[in-house]
């Protein structure tokens, strides 16, 4: 990791510790502090001050941005996590196991609206243009959870479906972080454009990691549970791959194994993993995952603004997708 990004990273945990809320009712801010705390790879709050560099500004002045961006994320979690029914969230207990399921609401409702007085730092005519892209984002990220709910019980999703939703569930937040970078550095709509593109096609790489590494990573690694989705007939990448490259026999199979919400889910877990080897639709989703990572590269080539911050995003971007956890 080149030292601007670690650097940015410090810079963003110092701001972030400054502004987690401190005073009562703890029932209410200690779960907030504990999932701001708990780490994660921060990495939408960097790429807004990568992205304010970009366009000139000082990564002082896209703080409160990266805020914004980074507390709705861990709004989005703790809501999540209770949508998904997941017990771990980066190695410790999720808001809901660790309180209850009203403590998760309220705690994550604040946080919320904790996002948005972040935003309070800037003036016009920065403010409309950040709060319009932000309101806009945080919308369509619901509407992306709302079709990842009703995928589950649906075993007719099309591999269009599935991508227009984790563009909304996912990949939206990484655009917006971009653009939030751009706007407070002054950049103009088309280059507001081009950065947010580029988001999009890192986020679809993104999402498409997060459900490869859901099935196949490593559950000390991860931090979280590995085979939540299968568990919860989430209807990924692999899933919809795995059912296009399957016999009817195995086709068969996999539509039961995802009919089924069994109390042990160990065997389907185990059953599911193999089908995904042996349909090759493992392999499909990692050169989904390359195609993705060439568009969102391409892109960022395409960006005009400061060499060196640029170069640190092509950096960031290729950890990223390098990931496993
Ligand atoms: C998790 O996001 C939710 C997804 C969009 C896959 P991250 O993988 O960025 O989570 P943290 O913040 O690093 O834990
Ligand atoms: C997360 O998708 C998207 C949002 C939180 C908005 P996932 O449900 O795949 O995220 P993880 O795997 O729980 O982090
Ligand atoms: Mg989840
Ligand atoms: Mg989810
Ligand atoms: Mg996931």
């Amino acid at each position: 990791m080149i030292d601007s990004i670690a650097a940015y990273r410090e810079q963003f945990l110092e701001y972030l510790g400054a502004i987690a809320p401190k005073d009562p009712p703890d029932g209410l801010y200690e779960p907030v502090r504990y999932i701001l705390e708990m780490g994660g790879k921060r990495m939408r709050p960097v790429l807004v001050l990568l992205s304010a560099d970009l366009f000139g500004a000082s990564p002082k002045e896209a703080l409160p941005a990266a805020a914004a961006v980074e507390v709705f994320h861990n709004f989005s979690l703790i809501h999540d996590d209770i949508m998904d029914a997941a017990p771990l969230r980066r190695g410790k207990p999720t808001v809901h196991k660790r309180w209850d399921l009203n403590t998760g609401i309220l705690s994550g409702d604040a946080m919320l609206i904790l996002a948005y007085q972040q935003l309070e730092a800037y003036g016009d005519p920065q403010f409309g243009q950040l709060i319009r892209l932000f309101s806009r984002t945080a919308l369509e990220v619901c509407e992306g959870q709302q079709y990842d709910m009703d995928f589950e019980n649906r075993d007719d999703v099309a591999l269009a479906e599935y991508q227009r939703m984790i563009e909304l569930k996912t990949a939206v937040l990484l655009g917006c972080a971009l653009q939030m970078g751009a706007i407070v550095g002054g950049a103009e709509a088309p280059e507001q454009a081009a950065v947010y593109r580029f988001g999009i096609a890192l986020g679809m790489a993104f999402q498409l990691q997060d459900d490869y590494l859901d099935a196949f990573g490593d559950p000390e690694r991860f931090g979280k549970q590995v085979g939540g989705d299968i568990i919860e007939n989430k209807k990924t990448y692999l899933y919809l791959k795995a059912l296009e490259e399957a016999n009817p026999d195995q086709q068969r199979e996999l539509t039961d194994l995802y009919s089924i919400t069994p109390s042990q889910p160990g065997d389907k877990v185990k059953r599911v993993l193999q089908l995904f080897r042996s349909t090759g639709a493992d392999e499909k989703t990692r050169e989904r995952i390359a195609a993705y990572t060439d568009q969102a590269f391409q892109d960022l080539e395409a960006l005009s603004g400061n060499p060196k911050a640029k170069a640190a995003l092509h950096e960031f971007g290729s950890w990223l997708l390098k990931r496993d956890f």
